[in-house]
């Protein structure tokens, strides 16, 4: 039988239905085999050859280039900065891709003399294996039952800190963080070793850090060049500690300890880890306080929220204060932080609006497609945090301080101050105890005054008060 003649349908309809459905058939295996090549890159500008838009984000805030950026060609676009082509993400799902989905696709990415300076075989340069194993070693050292036994120790750093700047007239706040957050990481890196040869590692850190942003060039006299020198100098350092424990065989509990008992690391690694870690845990902790001192001064109604909850606002802040008041000198614990609500607000807050870190960099390894763009091999992505942490629809009014927002949890992969995924910061626990520590005797027993009108931002690399806030601090009577 003829299914053409004795169908009620015109034969010429299935001539054109076997010609449509085959051509649906190559179409749909002709798209479904393009690969990301073919699709198109972001929206956005390269700018001038070589020098892309570098000039046109650096003079400017930086903030203010991503942000208008991002009003033009929504939250992923595409530039040219520091001689690389790049594509900026600024939405929580884009920077989840990016992190966490697909973090085996986006390395970590820095300058190579970057990398020279802190050491090739530090934790942020590597993924795998080797970054995992780091990663392990670097969490045990800074989990909540090896913090517990330090909390004493950054008490009384921060106890010392505090009686100095009040024999002085006036302190630069942002430096002098620097020497606490320096100490606190001395003491979770070597433990008491950290006090014998904190004045020796602390000279050798400085000149490194004065050649940390410096021209790569490493000829005698250059700022690069000592930074190199000081870099080794640090490294006999860490090596003297390291033979003395070795002879010694105690058990400790930090950091070094971590590291020393796990036997296939070399010397070499250590310390490129041990240089990692002080460079990653000082200027952004010392950053993040000298904020909350500036917004605490600025909303006068929160600080006085913040001292009043260490003497009788809630039930669990009650217990602290009571606690308090039979120890003159402090002697604070782990639990006692952990019951600081109104102040771990704050901190959560601060980190939000001043965004320490406003973005991190990583490298695609092979050609990916995010949402119909294609990211090219090679290319640069910076999730930005800072556009996150201030876009209005996550954060409503998200210029002003207003710590009662943390009242409810926010939503996941819109408040990354400590990054996200693989990388994220395994010691922001420390970060928010040593916070948490100084601030509660700040409150409680001084108060403090800006020097000068103080409000503008000042980049370098993060963002800071202008000049560093400068103060004044005087017991309270
Ligand atoms: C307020 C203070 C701090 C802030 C805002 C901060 C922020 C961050 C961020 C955003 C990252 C992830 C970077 C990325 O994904 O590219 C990170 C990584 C890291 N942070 Fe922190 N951090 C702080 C304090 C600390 C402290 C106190 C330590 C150590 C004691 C520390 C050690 C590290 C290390 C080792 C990494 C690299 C982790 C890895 O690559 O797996 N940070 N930090």
């Amino acid at each position: 039988m003829d299914i053409f003649t004795n169908s009620p349908i015109h034969p010429f309809f299935f001539i054109f239905a076997a010609v449509f459905a085959s051509g649906l058939f190559i179409l749909n295996r002709f798209f479904s085999k393009r690969g990301p090549q073919q699709l198109p890159l972001p929206p956005g500008s390269m700018g001038y050859p070589y020098v892309g838009e570098t000039f046109q984000m650096y003079s400017q805030d930086p903030n203010v280039f991503f942000t208008s950026k991002q009003s033009k060609y929504g939250p992923i676009f595409k530039t040219h900065i520091l001689g690389c082509p790049c594509v900026m993400i600024s939405s929580p799902e884009a920077a989840k891709f990016v992190l966490v989905t697909k973090s085996n696709i986006f390395k970590p990415t820095f300058p190579a003399s970057k990398e020279r300076m802190l050491g090739r075989q530090a934790i942020f340069f590597h993924q795998g294996d080797y970054h995992s194993k780091l990663r392990k070693l670097v969490l045990r050292a800074f989990m909540p039952q090896s913090l517990h036994y330090i909390v004493p120790q950054v008490e009384s750093l921060a106890l010392h800190a505090l009686h100095s700047w009040e024999a002085t007239h006036e302190i630069n706040t942002y430096l002098e963080m620097k020497t606490y957050t320096f100490n606190v990481a001395l003491l979770s890196i070597f433990g008491k070793d950290g006090a014998m040869y904190g004045e020796e590692l602390k000279r050798c850190y400085y000149v490194l850090e004065k050649g940390y942003n410096s021209m790569p060039v490493n000829l005698p006299g250059t700022l690069f060049h000592k930074a190199m020198k000081a870099r080794k100098e640090l490294g006999r350092i860490v090596a003297k500690i390291m033979a003395m424990r070795r002879e010694m065989k105690h058990d400790h509990n930090d950091l070094l300890g971590s590291f020393m008992e796990d036997k296939e690391l070399t010397d070499e690694q250590i310390t490129d880890n041990v240089i990692g870690v002080i460079f990653a845990a000082r200027d952004t902790t010392a950053s993040a306080l000298t904020w909350v001192l500036k917004y605490l001064r600025d909303n006068p109604s929160v600080l006085q929220a913040v001292t009043v909850s260490f003497f009788l606002s809630s039930e669990e802040q009650e217990e602290v204060a009571k606690q308090m008041i039979s120890r003159e000198k402090g002697a604070l614990s782990w639990g006692d932080t952990k019951m600081m609500p109104v102040t771990s607000r704050v901190i959560q807050e601060t980190l939000r609006l001043a965004s320490i870190l406003s973005f991190t960099f990583r490298e695609a390894v092979e050609d990916v497609e995010y949402e119909g763009y294609l990211i090219p091999k090679g290319w640069k992505v910076l999730p930005l945090f800072r556009n996150i942490h201030h876009n209005p629809d996550i954060f409503p009014d998200p210029e002003k301080f207003d710590p009662s927002r943390f009242e409810v949890a926010p939503k996941a992969n819109t408040f990354m101050p400590f990054g996200s995924g693989t990388h994220a910061c395994p010691g922001n626990e420390l970060a928010k105890v040593e916070i948490l520590v100084l601030l509660h005797h700040l409150t409680t027993k001084y108060r403090w005054s800006i020097v000068g009108d103080n409000n503008g931002i000042q980049y370098g690399p993060f963002a800071l008060p202008q000049n560093g806030l400068p103060i004044k601090l005087s017991l309270k009577k």
